[in-house]
């Protein structure tokens, strides 16, 4: 048996696996596949005061080894998120991280305030989202702002804190330090990468919107890199993300010193990955002869 339990701050998971926000809705649609109780916890889409439309179409294109999107953090509001999704998710027995986003930052702790009332489990906030014009990654890649934001989300709620960080920045252990000193109780990392794609024979952008976030195993080196550079710079457990799509990506990402990792684009090709990541863990620590997927964290030999 191996002990797959970790802590995120105060947020025990039962193991080491969530899923990307966004990638996952809030777990309904993809209950025919997976039993969304057996996951560590379900990030659900970034939710903001009141609905969004998102961005115009097209918003979604895949290249080599990954996607790009630009969807715009459409959501149907915070409201909605209470009414529908969160007591299914209750009914579930899942563990609930919401992912909170806002055009401004009286906007993030108003979501907050909205929803210390119903069964969330922790926070996660979206200072990183490269789709908005406001919000967004524009307050994650500027220490300042990212600081006020954390610290005013930090003032409206006792709950799990977890910032999630833009890896579109110069200096990533600058931003990861910026959060954890607000107040921050984790970090996750990385979002998407602002990237574009051209349709030749057109000559046009592929994207409505021009630019959008790569994601998607073409990031994996990338994100693990960051993992990496996090961990020697903050003590706040890290949230790894990046191309995961097997137990192994998993593990290489708990050795860069993440805590726990999220599966995200993978869900659209495979919506079963999550519980195959789960069970390749498991496999690889009876493999390897871990007893507790926590010896696994930070444990990259240089
Ligand atoms: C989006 O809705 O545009 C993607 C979400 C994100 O990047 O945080």
């Amino acid at each position: 048996m191996v002990e797959l339990g970790v802590s995120l701050g105060s947020l025990q998971m039962k193991n080491p696996v969530t899923v990307a926000s966004g990638t996952f809705a809030a777990g309904l649609e993809y209950s025919d596949f997976v039993d969304v109780a057996k996951l560590g916890a379900v990030t659900t889409k970034g939710v903001s005061l009141h609905g969004w439309e998102g961005n115009d179409s097209p918003r979604i294109a895949e290249t080599p080894s990954g996607m790009l999107n630009s969807i715009g953090l459409q959501n149907p509001g915070v409201d909605h998120l209470k009414e529908v999704e969160l007591p299914w998710l209750q009914g579930q027995g899942a563990s609930v991280i919401v992912n909170v986003s806002g055009h401004s930052v009286e906007e993030y702790v108003a979501v907050i305030e909205a929803l210390e009332d119903a069964p969330v489990d922790a926070y996660e906030v979206n200072i990183s989202c490269p789709n908005v014009d406001a919000g967004g990654m524009t307050f994650g890649c500027i220490p300042e702002s990212a600081s006020e934001v954390t610290a005013l989300c930090r003032k409206a709620t006792s709950r799990p804190l977890i910032v999630k960080l833009t890896p579109n920045v110069t200096d990533i252990a600058e931003m990861a330090r910026a959060v954890e000193a607000a107040g921050a109780d984790a970090i996750s990392l990385i979002n998407t990468l602002l990237g574009m794609a051209i349709d030749a024979k057109s000559r046009r952008p592929v994207l409505a919107r021009v630019v959008g976030g790569l994601s998607g195993p073409a990031v994996k080196p990338i994100a693990l890199r960051m993992v990496w550079q996090c961990a020697q710079a903050v003590d706040i457990p890290i949230l790894g993300m990046g191309g995961i799509s097997s137990g192994e990506d998993a593990i290489e990402f708990m050795l860069a010193g993440a805590t726990a990792v999220a599966v995200g684009t993978a869900n659209f090709s495979d919506p079963h990955a999550t519980m195959d990541v789960i069970d390749g863990i498991t496999r690889y620590c009876e493999e390897q002869g871990v007893t507790d997927v926590k010896e696994l964290i930070g444990g990259l030999i240089c």
